[in-house]
């Protein structure tokens, strides 16, 4: 698909998700051939306020592009400004801008997926990105705020407000995360718009990617949680829709040496201590399915060096 200039050849981006995909948990997604990932979403009034913590997810890996960044607000100014300051500070190929996000703190400022509920200010927050915006725009939508309706209109409205990407998780913000995705409105909304549409939610497997793709007829495919503790899961789908492989289910050493991997980089990006500490969510979802893995989870959340770390990962075996 094409995004403006950008040309990605894979259908599968890897979603954003905050405290997620970081720049550790991303450069691993890459080695396993990931093409297209976009950074935590980034808050436009931070940016414009030089909040540390903000600026830190601007952090992008030399060898990761294409990338987007992802961006979220609901006030024109800002969103104009933090674009332009993003612009001088990251290297990037394509701006997001966030309408989903659906937890409290992000919807009661009018932010995420509050936008759905006014396409009005919606197209504002676009057309302001888009005015000074030096990348392609793309935008990430739900499918409604408690129900579905108006939500082709809605994607109509944006593509029409100039964004050059559509992506779409097929829930509601009412959902949150519960029930399933629905793909029938990602179809829809897929077979109405001219810019490429990426469908969202619930590929959890190689079966769910190559599906999805096939029913729905979407220009690409967003993994988000299926690719937590999983980045086989790219490389699965990367190898199947490029050459047909099916691969094997990763090893314990396998998974071993990714984890150590994954808290290399994360110390690279954000010190040893911080590295431990937030590896042990990641931690959990690595091992789920591995014998002992509750005793393994135990001992490595409490683990405060690199080589208390290593000592417990070492009891991984084959399951
Ligand atoms: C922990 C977590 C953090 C997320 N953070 C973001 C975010 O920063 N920006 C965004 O657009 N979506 C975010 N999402 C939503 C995902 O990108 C994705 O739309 C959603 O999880 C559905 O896809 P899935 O079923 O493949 O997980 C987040 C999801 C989770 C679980």
């Amino acid at each position: 698909m094409k995004i403006g200039n950008i040309e990605i050849t894979s259908k599968l981006t890897l979603g954003p998700m905050a405290g997620v995909t970081d720049y550790a948990f991303r450069k691993i997604c890459r080695e396993f051939g990931l093409e297209m990932s976009y950074t935590e979403m980034i808050s436009s009034r931070g940016v414009c306020y030089n909040d540390k913590k903000t600026l830190e997810l601007l952090k992008i890996d030399d060898n990761e592009h294409p990338i987007g960044v992802q961006i979220f607000g609901s006030e024109p100014y800002f969103m104009e400004e933090a674009v332009k300051r993003i612009q001088q500070m990251a290297d990037y190929e394509i701006l997001d801008i966030n309408m989903g996000c659906p937890t409290p703190k992000i919807v009661k400022n009018g932010d995420g997926s509050a936008l759905l509920k006014d396409v009005d200010k919606a197209r504002r927050v676009l057309e302001a990105a888009k005015a000074v915006s030096d990348k392609p725009v793309s935008v990430k939508i739900r499918i409604g705020w408690e129900d579905t309706f108006g939500i082709v209109d809605f994607a109509k409205a944006i593509e029409n407000s100039g964004a050059d990407a559509l992506t779409v998780h097929g829930r509601t913000r009412d959902q949150m995360y519960s029930g399933k995705a629905n793909w029938d409105i990602i179809k829809e909304i897929k077979k109405e718009l001219k810019i490429p549409v990426v469908g969202n939610g619930d590929i959890f497997t190689l079966d769910d990617a190559i599906n999805r793709i096939n029913d729905s007829g979407v220009d690409g495919i967003m993994v988000a949680r299926g690719a937590q503790g999983n980045p086989w899961l790219i490389r699965d789908i990367i190898s199947y829709f490029e050459t047909g492989q099916i691969n094997k289910k990763p090893t314990g050493e396998e998974v071993k040496r990714v984890i150590m991997k994954h808290l290399k980089y994360a110390i690279e990006s954000k010190g040893e201590h911080r590295a431990i500490v937030e590896l042990r969510k990641h931690i959990g979802w690595y091992v789920k399915g591995f014998k002992d893995a509750t005793s393994i989870r135990n001992n490595i959340n409490k683990s405060l060096s690199f080589e208390e770390f290593e000592y417990h990962l070492n009891r991984l075996l084959d399951n």
